[in-house]
């Protein structure tokens, strides 16, 4: 029987799967998806301080969809970090790990909102650009799982910028 001391003792760590993915290859799409993790999750927080602070006769749409965004891409983490962890591999842990990662920076101190669905258009691209390479390399290395959660998201994504340039179309 386990001890309860000894419970207490275990730590994150690797696990040994055999689903028929050699390990290299789970390695691979378990830091494919660590970046886009990463980059969702900052996502998450940009499009909720657009939520907040977007004025002007844009607020209304724009204020409605961040919502809708940030409600989205923070479930989104939760699918991506689950499927790291489904691949033996841990989820980002630290700051630096479920942060540092990401390419997406959130800097501008006071955008208008014209400026604000333009950087958001910019990052679900990126995004998209991320998740249609590791959707590639994943079903290259039949982890049809994980190419079968990319490609939910690049639909998502694709919809998103599709939406927020008809916002900005003249
Ligand atoms: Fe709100």
């Amino acid at each position: 029987m386990t001890r309860a001391s000894n419970v207490l003792k275990v730590k994150p760590h690797r696990e040994d799967v055999h689903t028929g993915i050699p390990a290299a290859d789970r390695k691979t799409i378990a830091e494919a998806i660590s970046g886009i993790l990463a980059d969702t999750y900052v996502l998450v927080i940009k499009s909720h301080v657009y939520h907040w602070n977007v004025v002007g006769p844009l607020f209304q749409p724009l204020h409605e969809m961040t919502e809708d965004h940030y409600q989205n891409l923070f479930e989104a983490c939760d699918d991506l970090a689950e499927r790291i962890r489904a691949l033996g591999h841990t989820a980002p842990l630290t700051d630096r790990q479920v942060l540092g990662d990401s390419a997406i920076r959130i800097d501008k101190t006071a955008p208008t909102a014209g400026e604000m669905i333009k950087d958001l258009i910019a990052d679900h691209e990126g995004l998209c650009r991320k998740m249609r390479e590791a959707a590639e390399t994943a079903e290259q290395k039949g982890d049809f799982v994980s190419h079968d959660l990319l490609t939910g998201r690049l639909t998502y994504h694709e919809k998103a910028v599709w939406m927020l340039r008809a916002i900005i179309a003249d």
